[in-house]
């Protein structure tokens, strides 16, 4: 997105947090706008999530839709059928908006492209019998992605982003210059380092990606960012630490490679010697935390692995912002369903 388009979005998400603060009748109803009055909007979750799915169901009933919540247990998927054809008949209903998380990078671009295609008018031979038909999909139906696979995580960046400039002063203009970012960890498998790269960079904060060769390759720094894989030589010069997990289940020689959907996450991979030795140089543990700048944050998506990538005590401190970066969640995907569908 552009600097303006992202700055609409979370000037959006603003208006809608004051509002849920300041409508005493909203903590009664959940209830604070029409602006998604007899909206449909359909969840497909094809893989695990607690905050993004919630997320989007509280954003969407805040707004005034019906959400219907489908995964990729009990659906026809498991049947055999494709992503695109579950959408198709989703949108077939008349549901104006799906939300697709999925395991695989650009499924919700090739849900975009299959949904597009259908709405296509129908000419020619195709266009035969009795009744007429404009085309396969007589209305538009938005899509909004939700995750996926190693890609990007679009909503989850803004919410970083509506954080960072909560902690920092900067809500009315969203300008982070002069912020310098730290990304730590699994980038090579995260989409939520993509969609923070690409968004903390437009908005003018400097963004560092920290890791071990083999979790930070150095190509990543073609999206704008720096690496280091130094966290102790970069730690003092942060105002934000990004804490993300190692995401074994996308690693080699993990838990991943054959893991069924609901299988737990085993903790190892080859992209790691032992997960004592990545801790010993990358978590953020009390005394890296006590070297932080005075008034920098700590930020990690969820789910966190306490014990790995942080501490319990750095994770429940008064540094960490995990549970503001979750409430922000609810009002920047009012702002994009608000901006997409309604
Ligand atoms: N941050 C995030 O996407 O969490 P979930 O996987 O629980 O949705």
């Amino acid at each position: 997105m552009a600097p303006g388009d992202l700055r609409e979005l979370l000037a959006l998400a603003r208006t809608f947090r004051a509002r849920i603060g300041q409508n005493p009748a909203a903590l009664q109803t959940g209830i604070v706008g029409d602006e998604l009055k007899g909206r449909v909007i359909a969840n497909l979750f094809f893989e695990d999530s607690t905050r993004t799915r919630v997320s989007f169901s509280v954003a969407a009933r805040r707004l005034g839709a019906d959400i219907i919540d489908l995964s990729s247990v009990g659906s026809s998927t498991n049947k055999g059928e494709t992503v695109a054809d579950t959408a198709a008949n989703i949108a077939a209903m008349g549901v104006d908006g799906i939300v697709i998380r999925h395991k695989s990078s650009g499924a919700a671009h090739m849900v975009v492209k299959a949904l597009e295609a259908l709405q296509k008018p129908l000419v020619g031979p195709e266009r035969t019998g009795s009744l007429r038909y404009e085309a396969h999909l007589s209305k538009p139906c938005s899509v909004i992605n939700a995750g996926d696979g190693r890609h990007e995580h679009p909503t989850q960046g803004l919410l970083d982003i509506y954080t960072v400039a909560e902690a920092f002063d900067r809500l009315s203009n969203f300008d982070l210059s002069g912020l310098t970012v730290g990304i730590v960890g699994d980038i090579s498998s995260s989409r939520v380092a993509r969609s923070g790269i690409a968004g903390f960079t437009a908005l003018g904060a400097r963004v560092i990606c920290i890791g071990p060769p083999s979790l930070v390759p150095g190509a990543i720094r073609s999206l704008g960012c720096e690496v280091s894989h130094d966290l102790d030589a970069v730690l003092g010069e942060l105002d934000v630490v990004n804490v993300l997990r190692i995401q074994f289940e996308r690693h080699d020689g993990g838990p991943a490679s054959n893991k069924a959907d609901n299988a737990p996450a085993a903790k190892s991979s080859n992209a790691i010697a032992s997960l004592r030795e990545y801790a010993e140089f990358f978590a953020l543990h009390d005394e890296r935390a006590r070297r932080l700048k005075p008034g920098a944050i700590i930020m990690h998506p969820g789910p966190i692995n306490r014990g790995v990538e942080l501490t319990s005590t750095v994770a429940d401190s008064g540094r960490s912002v995990v549970l503001r970066q979750v409430s922000h969640g609810v009002a920047v995907r009012m702002a994009a369903m608000a901006l997409c569908i309604g």
